[in-house]
């Protein structure tokens, strides 16, 4: 299946499992993954397969042949939470018919819930936190022994850098690679710094072989991820200061750099983007090379600084406004997308009329747009109420989707009569007759299928779309030699 890039995929996705098949395993028994949330967590899902398939596990899509079920969760907002709570109900059942079954929970949820899910609900056998996954195989043998099995430690150092993951996304054609983990900036609506824990960076040498085993494999496109890319450093203190003198020192430009060096034919992807600490040497990096792609996540969240400030985001409107000229300047043809919370603590209609106001300054490509969800634990819990009203969190929100919806169609209608270049992931969701991919700017890009298969590059024209996706037809193979 393939995955939106970056975001938090629980809008979209909830509840669609990633299923993961891979060869039969040594000691007999079946693991089955379903993943929600954010990319994260997915590509966190196949490091866990790959973890448990050391110890012989083969990997399921059938939940009814499973031995070991695992649900890696999402904290992000509420509404992410009560569907995996509805999920874990329904395995509690089956639970009743296999009492074998081993049912785990990892990820966001498990980290803030930690033992309430094992004991007031019974709902699960097992839990494991974002760091503990090396512990899963010793984990479920407490399991198997009788005992409930809890890991919820974070690690100021854990990046799993070692482990080669199992592609659970089975078009071979795109996949997330991991950079960092974790995240200290503390956004005061943000649960993730509690679930996930501190910000570390993993070795790049590490990303690197990662993504050149992938073009290797067949990959053409790798998608980058941290919850804020542009804090990634390598041999780095926050601060800036080198660690080891001996050792080079690597940020995220450098980084990006790097992996783009490994194929003009692999395409390189990133999220998250953070405002205030995107760089103009990243963008330079961006512009540097035809391989990274011309899109930029860059989350706002509000469009009012008194708002931005009650976040603890760190930048103002002006500053954000500033960084949007950088990219244009630097990237002149980038594609922007962003995220948007409506509804947020003391929200007045004023500071909602800003964010209406700078979409339509800055005319975002495409957005995730949410209502403000309070998280418990996190600081707008403690310092703020949550006292805009869910209808007026709504109404906002409608009106947030409706202008949004009319600048997605101008951007699309932008690309129309152009030719680009667009990477195929496999056939459309709506017809064999046509496949799918995505150009430069992450658009979806739909065309009859010809003789061409994923993993192709082709020249499209594109000749019409809706707000959502560009239809084109081929006219021209790209030669990959
Ligand atoms: N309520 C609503 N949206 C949230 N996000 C993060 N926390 C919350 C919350 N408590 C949104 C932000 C972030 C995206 C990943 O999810 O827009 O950028
Ligand atoms: Fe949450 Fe802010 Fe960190 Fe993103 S940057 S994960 S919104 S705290």
């Amino acid at each position: 299946m393939t995955i939106e890039l970056n975001k938090e995929i629980d809008e979209t996705r909830q509840g669609e499992a990633t299923v993961i098949e891979t060869t039969p395993s040594s000691n007999g028994k079946k693991l089955y993954v379903e993943s929600y949330g954010c990319a994260m967590n997915f590509a966190d899902s196949e490091v866990v397969a790959s973890i448990l398939a050391k110890e012989g596990y083969a990997t399921t899509a059938d939940v009814e042949e499973a031995d070991v079920v695992l649900i890696n969760t999402c904290s992000i907002r509420e509404n992410a939470e009560s569907r995996v709570r509805n999920r874990l109900t329904n395995f509690k059942s089956r639970k009743q018919r296999q009492p074998g079954l081993v049912v785990g929970i990892l990820g966001c949820m498990a980290e803030r819930l930690k033992k309430d899910l094992l004991e007031e609900e019974k709902l699960v056998d097992l839990v494991a936190g974002p760091d503990a996954y090396r512990d899963l195989p010793g984990l479920i043998e407490e399991v198997e022994s009788g005992q409930k099995a809890v890991n919820v430690l974070l690690s100021r150092d854990e990046t799993y850098a070692d482990i080669s993951p199992i592609r659970l996304d089975k078009n071979g054609v795109s996949s997330f690679v991991s950079i960092t983990r974790g995240c200290d900036n503390m956004c005061s609506f943000c649960v993730v710094p509690f679930t996930r824990g501190r910000e570390r960076s993993r070795d790049p040498q590490t990303i690197y072989n990662e993504c050149k085993d992938l073009f290797d494999q067949g990959y053409r496109e790798v998608t980058l991820l941290g919850q804020n890319v542009d804090s990634y450093r390598w041999n780095m203190t926050s601060k800036g200061e080198i660690k080891d003198a001996t050792k080079p020192t690597t940020n995220f430009a450098e980084l990006m750099d790097m992996v783009a060096g490994i194929s003009p034919h692999l395409r390189i992807r990133f999220s998250t983007s953070h405002p205030k600490d995107m760089t103009d040497e990243v963008l330079e990096v961006i512009a540097k090379h035809e391989n990274i792609c011309n899109y930029i996540h860059l989350p706002v969240q509000s469009g009012n600084t008194n708002v931005l400030d009650r976040m603890n985001r760190s930048y103002t409107r002006e500053w954000y406004l500033g960084r949007i000229e950088a990219i244009r300047r630097i990237i002149p043809d980038c594609a922007i997308s962003t995220d948007i919370i409506s509804g947020f603590c003391d929200e007045t209609e004023e500071e909602h009329n800003d964010t209406i106001s700078l979409m339509k300054e800055v005319k975002w490509d495409f957005a995730y747009m949410y209502k403000y969800s309070e998280r418990p634990k996190t600081l707008a819990e403690r310092r703020f109420e949550d006292n805009v009203p869910d209808d007026v969190k709504g109404k906002r929100l409608t009106e947030i989707i409706d202008l949004q919806q009319v600048h997605s169609l101008e951007a699309n209608q932008r690309h129309v009569g152009k030719i680009q270049k667009v990477l195929i992931e496999g056939r459309s969701k709506r017809s064999e007759d046509f496949l799918a991919g995505r150009n430069d700017h992450n658009v979806k890009v739909v065309f009859p299928k010809g003789e061409f298969s994923k993993g192709d590059y082709v020249m499209v024209n594109i000749t019409d779309c809706t707000a959502a996706t560009l239809l084109g037809e081929v006219v021209e193979l790209v030669n990959q030699d």
